[in-house]
């Protein structure tokens, strides 16, 4: 047994102070430094844990003895008439273990490569609106420009539905992403001093029951509408509101298919965003990996029309992409804590600290997990691409690389991401010579739930030869 390292808190306010960061995660991180790779701090009167070593993940990662543990911010309040997904608040929930059957053959292999073309028919929206505009002077902020595009996607993919978010008029979103925002902001900022005292503005909560209410509806409307008018599309909304649990027999309700809905939305769009916009600052901060991505995208794909079966050749690309989410997990925490059936007493981890059984769980902090220098070794702040080839990852331990969660709990969505993401880099480098618009720009990252870069603008210029 032995006692946590923390910072000492405060009475009444426990750490709040040692919390403060426009980037929450960063405070988190600054902590991990002092206090090592286990620490607890006290939120709202109530004990965190903070993991940040691979060896203590790891053994969180044993779904024998742990499982996910929905983050505090997400669950708080009474449980919702319809659970989604990601916030269902166990695995035994029914409503989680009625969408996980149904679902898992949506997301598998066969059915994600099938949606290729509307992928492809997104993304060229976007190539051809650069193309359009280039003169050299066509400066295009990276984070909104990759959220318009995965939000336009997965609404097409998901529900046949087009938001045309790259046809809105200029800083302006779909009502649907402004909402979407705010209730994502104000869920992770809810530690911030200064998120505090706008809460306690009548208005803002008034605003965020109006947020809540409108996704509520225009996801409802949604499934609505596919019901009054029935096509034979094979899209996740049909898979909902058509498949059978093969277990009971039964169909999901109408209530159930919205809140899965909006989990999709809104999990399958700023994490996949974040993702490219890290991983074209990576490449324009590193240009070695620029040209060699580029090469290869040259060599697979050349002049000919992108297809589903070169982004399996794109080798280079997908080895990019994942050590961009190893730098920078797009979803940069995830919460674990002992299951039921773990008979320990009390639950330890590494035979020595003891863990609450109940609660808002364990804090697994991928930035610092992901950057453990005893697994990567001494160049772990450095982006290499080629860590994370085959050959070199059979050397590196299982848990290592988990920015899509793990265990039954992991993401749904990886296969979907992962194929969007390709395209897009793919798309890009064929058509575009790629440049940053400041070239001092140094990265700064924004938090909501997921993390992005902050103020980051390229400047894309057609490439010689292509018309
Ligand atoms: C779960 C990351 C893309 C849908 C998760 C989890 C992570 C994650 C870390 C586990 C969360 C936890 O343990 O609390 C990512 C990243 C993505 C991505 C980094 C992109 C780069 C997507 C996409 C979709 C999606 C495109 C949908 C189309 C989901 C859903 C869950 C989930 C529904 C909950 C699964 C469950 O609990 O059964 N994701 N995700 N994600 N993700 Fe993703």
């Amino acid at each position: 047994r032995l006692t946590y390292s923390r910072p000492q808190p405060l009475p009444l306010i426990g750490n709040l102070l040692d919390l403060q960061d426009d980037v929450p995660i960063h405070a988190l991180e600054r902590l991990a430094d002092i206090y090592g790779p286990i620490y607890k701090i006290t939120m709202r009167g109530k004990e965190r844990i903070i993991v940040t070593s691979f060896k203590l993940f790891d053994e969180l990662c044993d779904e024998n003895r742990f499982w996910k543990v929905p983050p505090a911010a997400l669950v708080s309040g009474p449980t919702p008439p319809a659970e989604g997904l990601f916030s269902a608040r166990s695995s035994q929930s029914p409503d989680w273990i009625q969408a996980h059957k149904i679902l898992m053959p949506a997301f598998g292999p066969l059915a994600i490569e099938e949606m290729f073309d509307e992928m492809y028919d997104i993304a060229s929206q976007m190539v051809m609106l650069w193309a359009r505009k280039d003169s050299g002077a066509n400066r295009v902020l990276v984070s909104k420009e990759m959220s318009n595009l995965t939000f336009d996607t997965i609404a097409l993919c998901a529900m046949d539905f087009r938001f045309n978010s790259f046809y809105q008029g200029q800083g302006q979103a779909h009502p649907f992403v402004t909402a979407m925002s705010n209730l994502l902001l104000n869920r992770s900022n809810s530690q911030q001093l200064s998120s505090m005292l706008k809460k306690l503005l009548p208005s803002t909560n008034e605003q965020l029951r109006k947020d809540a209410q409108y996704q509520k509806n225009l996801s409802e409307q949604l499934v609505k509408h596919r019901k009054d008018n029935p096509t034979d599309k094979k899209d996740l909304l049909n898979a909902m509101i058509y498949g059978k649990d093969p277990t009971t027999g039964e169909t999901m309700r109408d209530e159930l298919v919205a809140a899965n809905m909006i989990t999709f939305l809104v999990a399958g769009h700023e994490t996949t965003s974040g993702l490219l916009s890290f991983a074209l600052l990576n490449m324009l901060k590193n240009p070695s990996t620029l040209f060699a991505a580029r090469q290869e995208v040259d060599r697979v794909v050349g002049k000919e029309k992108i297809t589903s079966k070169h982004l399996s050749e794109l080798i280079y690309v997908h080895a990019l992409l994942k050590e961009t989410l190893r730098l920078t997990p797009t979803a940069p925490a995830i919460t674990r804590g002992p299951r039921p059936e773990n008979k320990e007493d009390p639950p330890r981890l590494d035979r020595k600290y003891e863990l609450p059984r109940e609660g808002s769980g364990i804090v697994c902090l991928l930035t610092k997990i992901q950057r453990d220098p005893e697994v990567w070794g001494v160049d772990v702040e450095e982006f290499k691409p080629e860590r994370m080839l085959d050959e070199h990852m059979e050397k590196i331990p299982r848990n290592a690389w988990k920015p899509f969660g793990t265990g039954l709990r992991g993401c749904i969505g990886r296969s979907f991401a992962i194929q969007e993401a390709v395209l897009a880099v793919a798309l890009i480098l064929q058509n575009f010579d790629v440049a940053m618009d400041d070239p001092s720009y140094e990265m700064k990252i924004v938090q909501t739930l997921t993390i992005k870069p902050k103020d980051f603008y390229i400047r894309p210029t057609l490439r010689k030869g292509v018309t």
